[in-house]
């Protein structure tokens, strides 16, 4: 008996590989390391032939749980996400557990126990805040007076910068911070925290510790307007390297030092799900390469961006 089929192949059974459904629910749109992040996303889980259900939590804690809650109900396969704050998410991440559907975090560490998430894929936000103090102090001379604008309050990069920050002033005691604010990583917030910064005590200002690149360029426009010389009157040490914008800045000799943090996570993500649905075990954090730019080496990875 030969039977003869109808319509389409199912070739998901032949080639053995089920199209992997994936639950990301995304901080939201705060900075241009946010948005280069999520177009990594997307495109790798189109490149890597998985159906991905992305979710904007436009900075709200609750969106995301929402969010989460909708990916157990609709039975994803994985869930991955950008925890906007540390705490608060162990109910959701337990109910997550009890469906069997695996969590990664992707960039951001939450406040868990670690048997409520496979593993983490991001950068070493600690490091960075002990290389931005190294980079500051050689700028300083080691002596001076640094305001700091923070990313957003409970945040794991805030939290973990300005600890790495801290931690490795003990080696420079003629620095000190004198003044920290949060400008909750947005390019305005971080222009308005600085312009009241300067209004305060402007004289008293040797240099600016910012979180990341954007709310550094807020800072710039603020030192501008006040009528000081960013990256001379006030240096400026900031994170993330995405955005073509600091590299100008810092050719202009407006900024001082970016220190990277690598945004494109997408690949990553996939490649790491994929192993995981295959039986593979993956380290508990898959940490990110990155460097450190300043007037030096500005250029040479301008140019990249502008390639990308
Ligand atoms: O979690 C990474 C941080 O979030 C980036 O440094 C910042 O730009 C973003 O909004």
């Amino acid at each position: 008996l030969i039977m003869v089929s109808c319509g389409r192949p199912d070739t998901s059974k032949t080639s053995g590989a089920k199209k992997l459904t994936v639950g990301f629910s995304q901080v939201g749109a705060e900075s241009v390391w946010r948005i280069t992040n999520t177009i990594s996303i997307k495109k790798a889980a189109e490149e890597a032939g998985i159906n991905l259900i992305f979710k904007d939590a436009q900075q709200k804690q609750e969106n995301q749980i929402t969010a989460i809650r909708s990916f157990i109900a609709q039975k994803v396969d994985f869930i991955a996400f950008s925890p906007v704050v540390d705490n608060g998410w162990d109910v959701v991440l337990m109910e997550a557990k009890d469906a069997g559907i695996p969590v990664i975090l992707v960039d951001r560490k939450a406040n868990v126990e670690q048997s409520l998430y496979v593993t983490l894929i991001g950068s070493d936000f600690y490091e960075e805040g002990v290389n931005a103090c190294k980079r500051m102090a050689k700028l300083l001379n080691e002596t001076g007076n640094i305001v700091e604008i923070q990313g957003n309050t409970g945040s794991d990069p805030a939290i973990k910068r300005k600890k790495g920050f801290q931690d490795q002033l003990v080696n420079y005691p003629n620095m000190k911070i004198v003044k920290s604010e949060t400008g909750d990583f947005f390019r305005q917030r971080g222009k308005e925290v600085m312009a009241y910064f300067l209004k305060d005590d402007a004289k008293k200002i040797d240099a600016a510790f910012i979180h990341n690149d954007d709310m550094a360029l807020g800072a710039i426009e603020a030192i501008d307007e006040y009528g000081l010389r960013p990256g001379k009157d006030i240096k400026i040490v900031s994170v993330d390297a995405v955005s073509q914008d600091i590299f100008n800045a810092i050719l202009e000799g407006k900024s001082n030092v970016t220190v990277e943090c690598s945004p494109n996570l997408g690949p990553q993500l996939f490649e790491t799900i994929k192993k995981i649905a295959s039986g593979e075990k993956v380290e508990k954090w898959i940490k990110t390469n990155e460097g450190i730019f300043d007037m030096e080496n500005a250029k040479e990875k301008l140019e990249l961006l502008k390639q990308q």
